[in-house]
């Protein structure tokens, strides 16, 4: 009797104390998390996409696509297999609530697979054109090729558009960005629901998906 007194009082307590009760959750839900994103979604291995301030409709829905299969990446594909909704949610929210932190990068390193495109991707001599070329291409996309603008969707800020769901790409690694990217292109990654990052990426180029990602990455 004295137990079941005192369930039913810590019960009582977390639900007015919402906040204690998230906390622990939140915590112990993203324990297994931090060996590749890093504290507090601060991932420092730059193929591990920060976690960071992204939005809570973004973040939820890419869990929920893994689990579901609808993207493709066997480690997280396993990771989030036994987590429930709710904790997704929660996860989401402890993400969302954090401060990304900028990665001064240089320029991303030349892809081996890439050798088709050599040309293409030693079009810019320097950092300095290929942070241009990527401001330009981000909030203007490209007349000739129809590669839309990015800030239409992704707000001219980079912050994305946390209402639709659209995720923020300021302070993202380059890295990981220019892997996605590739992803998109070829079709490899196809978990956008109406293929409108397909539409982007595949009228890209090596060098633009570069010279934007190097461009996002160092955004003050
Ligand atoms: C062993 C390393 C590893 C661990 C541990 C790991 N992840 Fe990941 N995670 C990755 C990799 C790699 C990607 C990029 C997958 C891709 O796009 O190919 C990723 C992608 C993601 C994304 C998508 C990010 C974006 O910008 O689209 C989310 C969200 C995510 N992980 C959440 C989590 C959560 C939550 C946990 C803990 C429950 C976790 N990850 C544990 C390696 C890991
Ligand atoms: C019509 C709207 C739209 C346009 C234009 C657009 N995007 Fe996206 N983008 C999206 C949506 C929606 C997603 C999320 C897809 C999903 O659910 O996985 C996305 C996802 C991404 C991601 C993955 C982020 C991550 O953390 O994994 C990157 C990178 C990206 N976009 C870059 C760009 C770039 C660069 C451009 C310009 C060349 C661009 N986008 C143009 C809507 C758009």
């Amino acid at each position: 009797m004295r137990k079941l007194v005192f369930t039913f009082f810590a019960v009582l307590i977390l639900q007015i104390h919402p906040l204690t009760g998230f906390a622990a959750s939140a915590e112990q839900a993203v324990a297994g998390c931090v060996a590749c994103h890093g504290d507090k979604g601060n991932s420092v291995a730059p193929i591990f996409p920060k976690l960071a301030g992204q939005n809570k409709k973004y973040l939820a829905k890419q869990l929920r696509d893994f689990k579901l299969h609808l993207r493709k990446n066997p480690t997280m594909e396993g990771l989030v297999a036994g987590i429930d909704d709710k904790t997704i949610d929660t996860i989401a929210a402890y993400y969302a609530a954090q401060q990304i932190q900028a990665t001064p990068t240089p320029l991303p390193d030349e892809d081996e697979d890439d050798e088709d495109d050599e040309s293409d991707s030693n079009a810019f001599s320097n950092t300095e054109e290929l942070l241009k070329t990527g401001h330009e291409l981000y909030l203007s996309g490209n007349l000739e090729t129809r590669v839309p603008a990015c800030s239409a969707c992704h707000a001219p800020d980079a912050m994305g558009n946390p209402l639709a769901g659209f995720p923020s790409l300021k302070n993202q690694h380059a890295t990981y960005l220019v892997a996605t990217l590739k992803q998109f292109r070829e079709g490899e990654r196809k978990n956008d629901s109406t293929g409108m990052m397909h539409m982007s990426a595949k009228r890209m180029s090596t060098a633009e998906i570069n010279a934007v990602s190097t461009y996002l990455a160092n955004l003050k």
